[in-house]
């Protein structure tokens, strides 16, 4: 295969190799890590100031030994002590109820404001996001910048985030195990954040924040009320970067609906 060819795929995301017959991840975990291929550096085009990854620890324990009702019980009980969000870092970095968690190399929770009046909810971290341990910082975390500088926002006035906050093998969607596993530390962000307003990046963030299978394309563009945390909060659902990465001609349909979120912080 070219560089070329190579190259083609690590951009679509496929940065790892699936073999004929499945593979134990749990076991693969367990094993002591083997030495990091090299690779050649390559220069970021976005430099941007992070805080640094939370590591995982090197010899971690089995993940998700735990029933999925019983990992969503336990992160219900541990988000709802976290009283301030970094203490949901920790807190989040602790907890083994996410079968992702066994895979990823960070911690992958937040970036943005704590004081933001509105959150954008995207799907789960990728490649990038999972090296940098924050969401929204590769191909599409750039585009989702631009767009937000296009509504005059920014990590000072927005908080960004997502479903999951560990990387799924080979970018696939996470399980529905894994989101709701997840979901009471997203609820506990939303609660001590407290925006005004939801943003949900994509069909899986829509779906799982809107509770249904509708498409995200007839779900995006509206405006609803939604109670999350302890209030009703307006919300709307857009499409993903990502997908307008793959689909540039879609660019004009999450302008209208970035436009109507500006309108609607302005008060409009
Ligand atoms: N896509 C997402 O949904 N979230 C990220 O953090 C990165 C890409």
């Amino acid at each position: 295969m070219t560089a070329a060819v190579l190259a083609w795929y690590r951009d679509m995301g496929v940065d790892e190799a699936v073999g004929d017959a499945p593979t134990d991840w749990f076991a693969v975990s367990a094993r002591p890590p083997e030495p990091a291929p090299r690779r050649p550096a390559r220069p970021d085009p976005a430099p941007r100031p992070t805080r640094p990854p939370t590591p995982l620890p090197e010899t971690r324990p089995p993940a998700a030994t735990a029933s999925p009702d019983e990992a969503v019980m336990d992160a219900r009980e541990r988000a709802r002590g976290a009283a301030t969000l970094e203490t949901l870092r920790e807190t989040l970095a602790s907890f083994d109820g996410c079968p992702l968690k066994a895979t990823a190399k960070n911690l992958c929770m937040a970036r943005g404001s704590a004081d933001a009046s509105i959150m954008f909810i995207g799907e789960a971290p990728g490649r990038d996001e999972d090296l940098q341990g924050q969401p929204f910082v590769g191909r599409a975390g750039r585009l989702l910048d631009k767009m937000l500088t296009a509504i005059a926002l920014d990590e000072a006035t927005a908080y960004i985030t997502n479903v999951v906050y560990w990387r799924p093998p080979g970018n696939r969607t996470p399980t529905p195990q894994e989101v709701q596993a997840c979901a009471p530390f997203l609820d506990r962000q939303i609660e001590l954040v407290d925006p005004e307003i939801l943003v949900f990046l994509g069909g899986a963030a829509a779906k799982q924040m809107l509770n249904t299978t509708e498409g995200i394309m007839r779900l995006r563009g509206k405006w609803r009320t939604l109670q999350a945390g302890t209030k009703e909060r307006r919300a709307m659902a857009t499409l993903h970067p990502a997908y307008l990465l793959r689909n540039p001609s879609a660019k004009r349909l999450a302008w209208r609906d970035f436009r109507a979120i500006r309108s609607a912080l302005d008060g409009a």
